[in-house]
């Protein structure tokens, strides 16, 4: 019998456990987040924070180009999430545009009915695309508009050209089939993955088109236009037209992976239009989302979409998916394109990234022992730093070794964790190359946050390494928890 049959009664209720609140979330201090990150979410993550001297940061408020902690100490963000806050940190207008939407009661998923957001998302990114990349997929981070990526690249090959080629050192994603063509064996980790892929020097025009002329099965190339995780990697000069022109040459088509030196970041809004040329299909994500939502995205010339997906019949082989073009993402990101336009911040990467790298190539003339290379283009830059090998001395070199492993990239972690600890700058490292520290502030970024940066790493070098590594140990080693 139902209980609806017997007024008398209860009706059943399932208990509520015992859940936080969004209340008790703000309460935490950094000891309560770490034990429940370690308890629920990434236990050895933490120890490399720790060892950075970042775990014991809880973040409050994040306003700009600053974060302000517990204490109310400010700290300058040069990392800048991985490129993904090229307006900083909740942007008034990207937030105002948000609430405006969530205040009308507008709708959120496009799924039984066509979104007018997404549509103008998708209208906007085919504007600002070059030639005719007007074929917009929408979707919710970087990796899943690689995999969006590949599956539309490899359709519009056809089945007899389906072999993925990809770049050494590249990064593309942790998801299956971006890791791929991911070229870490750390992340692949013994994965069974993709088996139509092979695999070619980044930045080698003729190694490229003898990979094409030996096997006619490849009909995709896939590369990072500026290489990230590889450390702040340019191709040569010339090497995009070349890929172009291979690519045409040998009917493969090109993916430019832009998740993270797109969207305005290199001076251009996509760093392959620095030489001129158009991919068949570009992705984007990070600051597509206006550094509030999560949001990435293929753009592909409209041939090549078609070819996979332009019929009824094939329409829903990819997509929609349930979260293609949230509402208040889609107006998110209209609103954050509008910004990026009205601020000029594509002409401020430009200007203060020259300043940024003219300023670090100043200090490599200083430090020349210390400094490796300084390299990047517009607001993408990688400062890298000597190896503990070269900067010891030989009877030290075993617990350098040892050092440099735990840091996972010995003077570049130390210099961040002094950079935290002395002067309240936020850096990040390279995911291969842990040596080199990884410079993506957000697009609003002042000449005089730049000097503050680059004068508090002059005062860190200017102690030579045994200083340095010792006020690492006393200032970072010794705080933690
Ligand atoms: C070039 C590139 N592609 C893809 C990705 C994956 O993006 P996500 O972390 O949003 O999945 C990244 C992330 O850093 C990236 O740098």
């Amino acid at each position: 019998m139902s209980n609806t049959d017997d007024p008398a009664s209860p009706s059943p209720t399932i208990a509520k456990p015992a859940l936080m609140s969004i209340d008790d979330a703000h309460g935490l201090d950094a000891a309560q987040v770490r034990e429940l990150a370690a308890a629920h979410m990434n236990p050895g993550q933490i120890t490399t924070l720790k060892l950075l001297g970042f775990d014991r940061v809880v973040v409050e408020r994040a306003e700009g180009m600053y974060y302000t902690d517990r204490s109310g100490r400010r700290i300058l963000d040069f990392f800048g999430a991985f490129g993904a806050l090229a307006f900083g940190h909740n942007h008034p207008r990207i937030l105002a545009a948000r609430a405006t939407f969530a205040a009308e009661h507008r709708h959120e998923l496009a799924i039984a009915f066509l979104s007018q957001y997404a549509a103008t998302l998708s209208c906007n990114l085919a504007r600002i695309a070059p030639g005719d990349l007007d074929m917009v997929f929408l979707c919710v981070s970087g990796s899943e508009a690689v995999e969006a990526a590949m599956k539309v690249a490899e359709r519009a090959a056809g089945p007899k050209r389906s072999t993925i080629c990809y770049a050494q050192n590249s990064f593309h994603g942790k998801t299956r089939g971006a890791l791929s063509v991911t070229d870490s064996d750390f992340y692949r980790a013994d994965f069974r993955l993709l088996d139509n892929v092979s695999r070619v020097p980044f930045g080698d025009a003729d190694a490229l088109e003898q990979a094409f002329r030996a096997d006619p099965g490849i009909g995709v190339f896939i590369a990072e236009t500026i290489q990230g995780g590889a450390g702040v990697v340019l191709p040569p000069p010339g090497y995009l037209r070349d890929v172009r022109r291979l690519c045409d040459q040998y009917g493969v088509l090109w993916i430019a992976d832009e998740v993270q030196c797109g969207y305005g970041r290199t001076g251009r809004f996509f760093a392959f239009e620095h030489e001129d040329v158009v991919p068949d299909v570009v992705t984007l994500a990070k600051s597509l989302g206006g550094g509030k939502t999560a949001l990435g995205a293929f753009i592909a010339r409209t041939p090549v979409y078609m070819k996979a997906y332009g019929s009824p019949k094939s329409a829903l082989i990819h997509g929609p998916a349930t979260f293609s073009g949230m509402g208040e993402a889609c107006v998110t990101g209209i609103e954050a394109l509008h910004v990026l336009y009205d601020e000029k911040l594509i002409d401020n990467a430009a200007e203060q990234g020259s300043y940024l790298l003219d300023r670090l190539r100043a200090l490599q003339a200083k430090y020349p022992t210390l400094i490796a290379d300084v390299r990047g283009q517009g607001l993408m830059v990688g400062l890298e730093l000597a190896d503990l090998s070269r900067v010891l001395p030989r009877g030290t070199r075993a617990v350098a070794a040892k050092f440099d492993d735990r840091l996972k990239g010995g003077l570049a972690g130390v210099v961040g964790a002094l950079l935290l600890e002395e002067h309240g700058i936020l850096v990040a490292f390279t995911e291969y190359n842990r040596n080199v520290i990884r410079l993506e502030p957000p697009l609003i970024v002042t000449r005089a946050e730049i000097d503050t940066l680059v004068d508090a790493l002059d005062s860190i070098l200017d102690r030579g390494f045994t200083r340095i590594a010792l006020d690492y140990v006393r200032k970072v080693k010794a705080k933690r928890g």
